[in-house]
């Protein structure tokens, strides 16, 4: 089976690509290199002993999308391709629509023209919105209280994924919810090594242990939590490219939706203590003012997922952080 990875060097696509070429699949990437580096393929290479065939192209190039498409028989595609950066979406928001919904849509034309009918698309728990405290469910609302337009390209993609269904029976679309994925792969050759600043807990706690940024700033800690700061649901990014493998090999017709998620939620502070502990040194770290926008607790309920999937996580937020050490000092040394 010949896999598409759209955004395959990134950090989500290429911890895939891995679990995918380990399991027998034949993987391409495309990527534009916004937000991720070409050595990635050697990182996966030198974990599989297979460097996937990769286009250096931009999905808005509908010119090149058709000639990879002309060229290849999909069997699939895995759509990771798009800018996430949350605080980014609200200052450059036509970037945002463009870019996420434009690829989206330009991907769908070429897998329609050339026959290709399975996508697996890169969601995330940001479409349930303000929904604070609760085990979230594929059934709970979506598209209700999303404060940045990053979010509300994935509700929107969400939505046409849907539209594009009911328009063309023959595909096949499975939705993937993603929680917060930290980690890297335990080899140490592929991690998260985004080429903008960091806004995300992990990247932040990467660069403050490295010294690249003096302090931690932890966004309130006066939250309804049990140390005051905020909860989420960290999945190691080990087990949710593991999540893709067993979707992709239960896609059927019509529309799937899961929440990729550990159903456990951990705290900031908490974070900061594994980190520490994993690592064997103390993290520089002040309370500052909450976060805009920033809810006390998100987590997920993953029931639908183990049951029909038959997929749960196996690694521990301790894992995540000897991981991401691990993944640090292999860049250290390059
Ligand atoms: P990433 O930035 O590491 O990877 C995305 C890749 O897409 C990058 O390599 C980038 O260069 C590429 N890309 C962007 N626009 C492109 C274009 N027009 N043409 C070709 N390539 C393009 O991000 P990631 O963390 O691996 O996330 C993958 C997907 O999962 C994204 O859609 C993201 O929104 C979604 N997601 C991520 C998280 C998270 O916390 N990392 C959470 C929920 C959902
Ligand atoms: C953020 C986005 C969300 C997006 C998700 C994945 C916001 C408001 N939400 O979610 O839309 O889907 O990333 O890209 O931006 N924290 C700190 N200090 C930091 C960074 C984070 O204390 O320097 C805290 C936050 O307040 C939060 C937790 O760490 O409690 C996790 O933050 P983050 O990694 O940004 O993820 P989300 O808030 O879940």
């Amino acid at each position: 089976m010949k896999i598409l990875l759209t955004g395959g060097t990134g950090y989500i696509g290429s911890h895939t690509a891995v679990e995918l070429i380990k399991r027998g699949y034949e993987v391409e990437i495309i990527d534009n290199l916004f937000n991720s580096k070409i050595t990635v393929l050697d990182g996966i290479e030198k974990i599989t002993g297979v460097k996937p065939k990769f286009y250096h192209a931009d999905l808005l190039d509908t010119e090149k999308l058709d000639e990879i498409f002309t060229s290849n028989n999909y069997d699939a595609v895995m759509h990771f391709a798009g800018l996430k950066a949350v605080g980014e979406s609200v200052g450059k928001p036509l970037l945002y629509y463009y870019n996420n919904i434009g690829t989206t849509i330009n991907l769908l034309e070429a897998m329609k023209k050339h026959g290709t009918k399975r996508i697996i698309f890169s969601s995330s728990a940001t479409v349930y919105g303000d929904q604070d405290g609760v085990k979230l469910t594929e059934k709970n609302q979506t598209g209700i209280g999303i404060t940045n337009p990053y979010g509300q390209t994935k509700y929107m993609i969400e939505q046409i994924l849907k539209d594009n269904v009911v328009a063309n029976p023959d595909f096949e679309v499975t939705i993937l919810r993603y929680f917060n994925p930290v980690g890297a792969h335990a080899s140490g050759f592929i991690g998260e090594d985004p080429n903008d600043i960091p806004n995300n807990l992990m990247p932040v706690i990467m660069k403050v242990s490295t010294g690249e940024i003096p302090i931690l700033s932890v966004y309130g800690n006066d939250y309804n939590t049990p140390d005051g700061t905020g909860m989420r649901d960290y999945i190691h990014v080990v087990d949710l490219a593991r999540g893709h493998v067993m979707a992709i090999e239960k896609m059927g017709p019509g529309v799937q939706i899961y929440n990729l998620g550990t159903g456990e939620a951990t705290s900031v502070m908490e974070m900061i203590k594994a980190f520490e502990e994993a690592g064997g040194k103390t993290l520089p770290y002040k309370i500052t003012a909450r976060r805009p926008g920033d809810l006390a607790k998100i987590f997920a309920d993953p029931t639908k997922a183990e049951v029909e999937l038959k997929w749960k996580t196996e690694l521990t937020v301790a894992d995540a952080m000897r991981d991401t050490i691990n993944y640090l000092n292999c860049l250290k040394k390059r």
